[in-house]
């Protein structure tokens, strides 16, 4: 099947960034990405390139290249899939937060209703590509509801999750490690994994993309993201022995990494991982092997979440008993919200965690964030449905300049590694301080020796503190 019209359903993290490199790389196929959400839409729209709904550095530039010539983003769905050969699945895959599965099963609902949208409007036959994270057999269900219209449309399912970073995303989709595409073994079936294979080779080498059965496809998602933060809870774990015995974790994961076995990357202790995927794909994962009876496969992928959590509280209780056991009526500046630098995204943000436990303990937190928007802090934290949104809002303050933020409060946590935190005047900021003046490192990158010279107490993750 000639591939000339792609439709993509989801104009979120991935789906825009994703059709915007897949656009940039094909033009003579005409992409266009639809959303329900209209606000969404309406910014990938906009002519000024800051308001796009996403920060992703690069993507602007992406976008200014082919939006408008064989890049468009719009809400008219049922048009879009009508009039493409090939449609990308990339919505939102979350947590369930009700019923069977409930905390920790993938909630289908918006991949089901995608199915039945396509299905409802196809008139030709299409290839329908699973874009976002999906756990191991979803294809079937996508299958079964596609083939059951009543109509003689052949779909032709594939697998192809996206790996890309979130805050290198363009430059991981520029140049991937390796596309993955999962399909069927029929002649139907490697017909469309070829017209998919084909789209990734105008730019990506033909051995770099893999191509397997749906349910590898499928499942090697879930567990790639199972081993990354695997090893984030794996270092975080050695980080707390560091600190009660004197070890230093940067010292170790140096040591370490230079083993050519293990690697230096995704070695680097911190308060946590975050971000919309870790977490919920391990839950995903372990869910899916406690309902195949796997206890022990399903216990030991949980472990990794468990640390995390454990991770972020030891990282409350870090500042509050440095701060002589007593945090109540003290301010606390939050350098960072977002996940990780150079996202907007504050999915899962251990700084949300870390938040809601300092407020618990009634201290005042005061946040700067380079990309997030006040009102994204103050949803995100209102979501955990700790205290009500007006106790929120008294006991946590926004300001968009750093030295504001950290004006007369006790203690600057570091949440986020933006690289701007490490150029600013930190004296200016230690003088408009509390004394004694602490700063909590929950992401090691700045220098403790510079920082205690200048008069600071100077607390990281995994430094000995001994
Ligand atoms: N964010 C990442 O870094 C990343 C990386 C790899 C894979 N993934 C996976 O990709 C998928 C998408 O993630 P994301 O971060 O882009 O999510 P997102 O929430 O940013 O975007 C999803 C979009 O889908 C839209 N949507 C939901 N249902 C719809 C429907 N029926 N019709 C039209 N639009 C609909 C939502 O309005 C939203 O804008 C998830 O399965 C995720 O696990 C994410």
């Amino acid at each position: 099947m000639k591939i000339e019209k792609i439709c993509c359903i989801g104009a979120g993290y991935v789906g825009g960034p994703t059709m915007a490199v897949i656009a940039a790389k094909n033009p003579n196929i005409k992409v266009t990405v639809v959303d329900l959400n209209e606000e969404r839409i309406a910014a990938w729209n906009d002519d000024d390139l800051n308001n796009l709904p996403i920060f992703e550095p690069g993507l602007d530039m992406v976008v200014k290249e082919v939006k408008n010539k064989n890049l468009f983003f719009s809400t008219d769905i049922e048009g879009a899939i009508d009039e493409a050969q090939m449609i990308f699945i990339s919505v939102n895959t979350p947590t369930k937060t009700y019923g069977k599965g409930k905390g920790m099963a993938a909630d289908l609902k918006y991949i089901e209703l995608c199915a039945r949208q396509i299905a409802a409007v196809s008139k030709q036959n299409k290839i329908v590509v699973e874009k976002s994270t999906l756990p191991v057999r979803t294809a079937e269900a996508i299958k079964t509801i596609l083939n059951n219209t009543g109509s003689d449309v052949d779909f032709q399912i594939l697998s192809n999750p996206e790996f890309l970073a979130e805050g290198t995303a363009i430059q991981d989709l520029f140049n991937p490690d390796r596309v993955l595409i999962g399909g069927d073994n029929s002649d139907e079936g490697m017909k469309a994994i070829d017209a998919l294979v084909n789209i990734y080779s105008s730019w990506v080498p033909k051995e770099k993309i893999l191509t397997t059965n749906v349910w590898s496809s499928e499942l090697s998602k879930l567990t790639a993201n199972a081993f990354l933060a695997q090893r984030i809870s794996s270092i975080n774990a050695i980080s707390e022995l560091c600190e009660v015995t004197g070890a230093d974790v940067t010292e170790v994961s140096k040591a370490i990494g230079m083993d050519s076995r293990i690697g230096s990357k995704f070695l680097k202790a911190s308060v946590g991982f975050g971000g919309s995927c870790f977490q919920k794909d391990i839950l995903n994962l372990v869910y899916i092997a406690r309902s195949y009876g796997l206890t022990e496969v399903a216990n030991y992928w949980e472990q990794v979440i468990l640390l995390n959590d454990h991770q972020k509280n030891r990282f409350v209780d870090l500042i509050v008993n440095t701060l002589f056991n007593t945090v109540s009526g003290k301010k606390v500046a939050f350098l960072g919200w977002a996940f990780k630098k150079d996202t907007n995204d504050t999915r899962e943000s251990a700084a949300i965690y870390v938040a809601d436990g300092l407020l618990d303990e009634e201290a005042m937190v005061v946040v700067y964030d380079p990309k997030v928007k006040e009102s994204k802090i103050l949803d995100d934290l209102n979501y955990l449905q700790t205290r009500s949104g007006s106790e929120n809002d008294s006991l946590l303050s926004v300001k968009s300049d750093p030295y504001e933020a950290c004006k007369n409060v006790h203690a600057i946590a570091i949440l986020t590694e933006w690289d701007e935190f490490k150029t600013y005047d930190w004296q200016k900021l230690y003088d408009n301080m509390y004394k004694p003046a602490f700063v909590f490192d929950g992401r090691s990158i700045l220098n403790k020796e510079q920082l205690e010279k200048i008069g600071f107490k100077y607390y990281a993750v995994g430094a000995s503190n001994l």
